[in-house]
């Protein structure tokens, strides 16, 4: 018989300053409910420079880590396309503020936004031929574009950790799963920059067109049809983004079903609508999202569309379990978002431009507002200077 492997436990963090979007229309001249409702998001997250993918990644572990679970942790997978350094790993940096033990693989994931779910799949299987293994999956990102460019109001940033298990607490993943790729130049992010390239308007339809792909692709596999599942989550660079993809199936869906997906919808995208765009870990944000906030029953079906632009599309399925609610801190996540400070475009701005430089010199940050338990405080000798309070 073969053994249960999925998710057992979800952390999630983002930086304590948010950037409300009706200011930022208002400021670069646009109708507020375009940004509200035609995209889709009400805040956004800013990370001030004290915050990287590293920290964040850290942060988001934390919740979820005890010293039992640490000694346990065979593998660190990850997902990140806004790494620091084009070498050595964000993992190894992870494992080390962590603490986990020397005896553990490290490695960095990078296919834009699909990074979090190479990972999730790699340590599943991992887990299925080392049933004793616990492996931490990460999707950690900034999310940058530009100021006053159309991005501008899909930025954001955090980060998800996931620990991959046997018997998982959270959900139990089907083996079966639908991927595609194809060479696609819809969003990018060459060495030399640190805002992406994109071609908007064209990604979201590249989007919509692999979850087509896919989605037709896993039911030939399964034979399951749109009646197998109770919702599905989406990849959400922004929160209209997934409320398309979900458009383009409802019509296979009775009348009944189609307003349970829907519902389902709504609680998926309330945390991503203000956090902003994670990349790799806003999938599973979403998913975290639809687990506070959604009407889940045991063996509920959920599918999973995972999008990185470039491109790389997956659909994947897996079933709630009985104790799925002892894997996440309900109570720690609402406290992180309710105790956010909100800036103003000025500030949002000035913090923008205030990244660690890229000329390589010694920087000592200015850490007086930063609170979390994992912070960049500067650079020495062109290493990063991570501290834990
Ligand atoms: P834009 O040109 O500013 O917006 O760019 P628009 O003019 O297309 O308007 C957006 C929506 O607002 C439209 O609705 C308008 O009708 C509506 P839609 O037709 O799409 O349903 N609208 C209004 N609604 C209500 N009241 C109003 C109003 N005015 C207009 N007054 C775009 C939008 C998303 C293209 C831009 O923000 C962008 O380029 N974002 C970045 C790219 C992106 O997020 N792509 C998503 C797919 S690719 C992906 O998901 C991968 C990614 O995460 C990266 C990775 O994989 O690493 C990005």
């Amino acid at each position: 018989m073969s053994i249960s492997v999925g998710i057992d436990k979800i952390g999630f963090y983002t930086p304590g300053l948010y950037l409300d979007m009706a200011e930022l229309a208002t400021a670069r001249g646009e109708d507020p409910n375009k940004y509200l409702i035609g995209i889709g998001q009400s805040r956004q997250a800013v990370i001030p420079p004290t915050q990287d993918t590293v920290t964040m990644a850290a942060n988001a572990a934390r919740q979820i880590l005890t010293p039992a679970f640490k000694a346990d942790i065979a593998m660190v997978l990850f997902g990140t396309e806004s790494g620091i350094d084009n070498s050595k790993a964000t993992a190894v940096y992870l494992a080390h503020l962590l603490g986990l033990s020397s005896q553990t693989r490290a490695i960095e994931l990078k296919q834009a936004c699909y990074g979090a779910t190479a990972g999730l799949q790699l340590a599943a299987d991992y887990v299925r031929v080392h049933p004793a293994a616990k492996v931490l999956v990460i999707g950690a990102d900034v999310a940058r574009y530009g100021l006053r460019t159309a991005g501008e109001v899909t930025q954001g940033g955090g980060a998800v950790a996931m620990i991959v298990a046997a018997n998982p607490q959270i959900l139990a993943l089907e083996s079966e799963s639908a991927y595609h790729t194809e060479d696609v130049m819809d969003f990018w992010r060459p060495t030399y920059r640190t805002e992406a390239l994109v071609d908007g308007k064209y990604s979201t339809n590249v989007y919509l067109d692999f979850f087509k792909t896919v989605w037709h692709d896993y039911q030939q596999q399964t034979h399951r049809t749109i009646a197998d599942f109770d919702a599905f989550v989406f990849h959400l660079p922004f929160t209209k983004m997934g409320r398309k993809g979900l458009r383009q199936i409802l019509p296979e869906a009775q009348p009944e079903q189609q307003e349970t997906l829907k519902a389902a919808f709504e609680a998926s995208q309330e945390d991503n609508r203000n956090v902003g765009n994670l990349y790799t870990g806003s999938l599973y944000l979403s998913f975290l999202s639809l687990l506070r906030h959604g009407q889940l029953a045991v063996g509920n079906r959920i599918g999973f569309f995972s999008y990185g632009s470039g491109a790389e599309g997956e659909f994947f399925s897996g079933r709630i379990q009985p104790d799925f609610r002892k894997g996440f801190d309900d109570a720690a996540l609402t406290r992180l978002l309710a105790q956010r400070q909100r800036v103003s475009v000025a500030e949002y701005e000035t913090i923008y431009r205030s990244q660690l430089s890229d000329d390589g010199r010694d920087t000592q940050l200015a850490i007086g507002e930063e609170t979390a338990s994992y912070y960049l405080a500067g650079r020495q000798n062109q290493q990063r200077q991570y501290r834990q309070r």
